[in-house]
């Protein structure tokens, strides 16, 4: 008994206040701590957000400075961990060892348990912030049969990933400046998003005094869904699988076809019922990427730009507000730096993680949260009595 509102999927139940990001999906305005993403991508770096997200404030020089030096520091994953790797498929996806690798840093570091100190939570979101790209770069070699890179502290944040991830020891590497722009960019991008399902799973997970890499670990689970982070993979492999321009109003249809479970991934938003103002700037990202590496014709790119041409021209798409979003080109770009499809989600995943971790921090400092526990309607049975087992069939 009870009364309950029914909201399945919560379009329309507010879970917690929150002072980090905020969005007017109509008018499709992205803001972190009030200022505009635009001019975040733009103007600032991905270490600069993070700062802001966690602390709520840009840093002053020296803040920077001494926050840039924090997580250089913290960039090592204890040498034991890499055995941990071992346990792994060398074919399993990179996502699952995400999962258990992160989940498992909460056995390395038994002092964030204590998470009503505020250095403790401090510490963790530095530790998270430094040791998700060594441990993303970890799980791409693991894959390819290379030996691990250890973080190189000389280099900055997107330029040591891209070396932890691209260097082999037998060769000379040079992570390209332009390229290492971009994928900084990329991670701006993809820093945070308010309450969205991974977001919320993390505060969910965390609400009951849990160790905050198992909720960081619990986030990376939901974001791996197609629905979700894994979309970027899912529209590489859509626009792989169209081929040809000249296949694209088939596609379309399909889209539309309500008896068809087919969905234009990269397309439609629950908050944005606009532009998706990260596919903008990742649209431009995406022309610069090409550019430097001398791309000039990318067929995918090329059917992509002509989806988003003939979708944005279709009555249902107009008609129900899909719009192309953060995933539509991402994937275009990590493909010609190099990126296998699996990893996609990956580099969405140690982006988001500063979001998640700023998210989890700013819970557990509210006073008013307390552990999620959502209610349900029941429609199940009503009361009944047990039969034993020889009275029934
Ligand atoms: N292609 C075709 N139809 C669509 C699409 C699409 N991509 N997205 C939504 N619709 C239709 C849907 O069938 C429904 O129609 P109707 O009202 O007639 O039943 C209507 O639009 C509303 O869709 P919904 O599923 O009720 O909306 P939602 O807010 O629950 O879902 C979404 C949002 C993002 C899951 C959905 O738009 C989708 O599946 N998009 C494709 C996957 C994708 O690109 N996800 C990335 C989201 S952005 C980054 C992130 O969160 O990680």
């Amino acid at each position: 008994t009870g009364c309950f509102t029914y909201d399945p999927g919560f379009t329309s139940t507010a879970s917690c206040e929150s002072k980090i990001t905020y969005i007017d999906g109509d008018e499709g305005i992205l803001l972190h701590r009030g200022y505009p993403i635009e001019q975040l991508a733009e103007q600032s770096d991905f270490l600069e957000v993070c700062y802001l997200l966690l602390n709520g404030e840009l840093p002053s020089p020296a803040e920077k400075a001494k926050f840039e030096q924090t997580i250089t520091r913290h960039t090592m994953v204890h040498e034991q961990l890499a055995n941990f790797f071992r346990g792994f498929r060398r074919d399993a996806h990179p996502m699952a060892i995400m999962c258990g690798v992160v989940g498992a840093l909460s056995a390395f570091y038994h002092d964030s348990t204590d998470i009503n100190d505020p250095h403790q939570r401090m510490v963790a979101s530095h530790r998270l912030i430094a040791k998700v790209p060594t441990i993303a770069a970890m799980a791409y070699k693991y894959s390819v049969g290379q030996p691990f890179v250890y973080p190189r502290n000389d280099l900055g944040y997107a330029e040591n990933f891209l070396h932890m991830t691209f260097a082999v020891p037998c060769e000379p590497y040079k992570v390209n400046p332009v390229i290492a722009k971009a994928m900084d960019r990329i991670f701006i991008l993809h820093a945070d998003h308010e309450q969205n399902a991974s977001t919320s799973t993390v505060r969910l997970a965390g609400s009951s005094g849990a160790n905050p890499f198992a909720c960081i670990a619990a986030g990376i689970a939901s974001l791996w869904g197609p629905a979700h982070g894994g979309a970027n993979e899912a529209v590489l492999k859509m626009l792989t699988e169209i081929g040809h321009k000249d296949r694209i109003p088939e596609f379309v249809k399909r889209a539309k076809d309500k008896n068809d479970s087919f969905r234009l991934m990269g397309f439609g938003h629950r908050v944005y019922k606009n532009f998706d103002p990260r596919a903008k700037v990742m649209r431009q990202t995406c022309s610069e990427v090409l550019a430097e590496l001398g791309i000039k014709d990318d067929p995918l790119l090329d059917i992509a730009v002509e989806l988003e041409r003939i979708a944005l021209q279709d009555e249902y798409f107009v008609e129900k507000k899909l719009y192309p979003n953060v995933d539509f080109y991402s994937g275009i770009i990590l493909k010609a730096i190099g990126f296998p499809t699996s990893m996609f989600t990956v580099l969405f995943a140690l982006a988001r993680t500063v979001g998640w971790i700023s998210q989890w921090k700013e819970m557990i400092e509210d006073p008013v949260q307390k552990i999620g526990r959502p209610r349900q309607l029941y429609t199940g049975a009503t009361r009944r009595d047990y039969r034993p087992l020889n009275e029934r069939g």
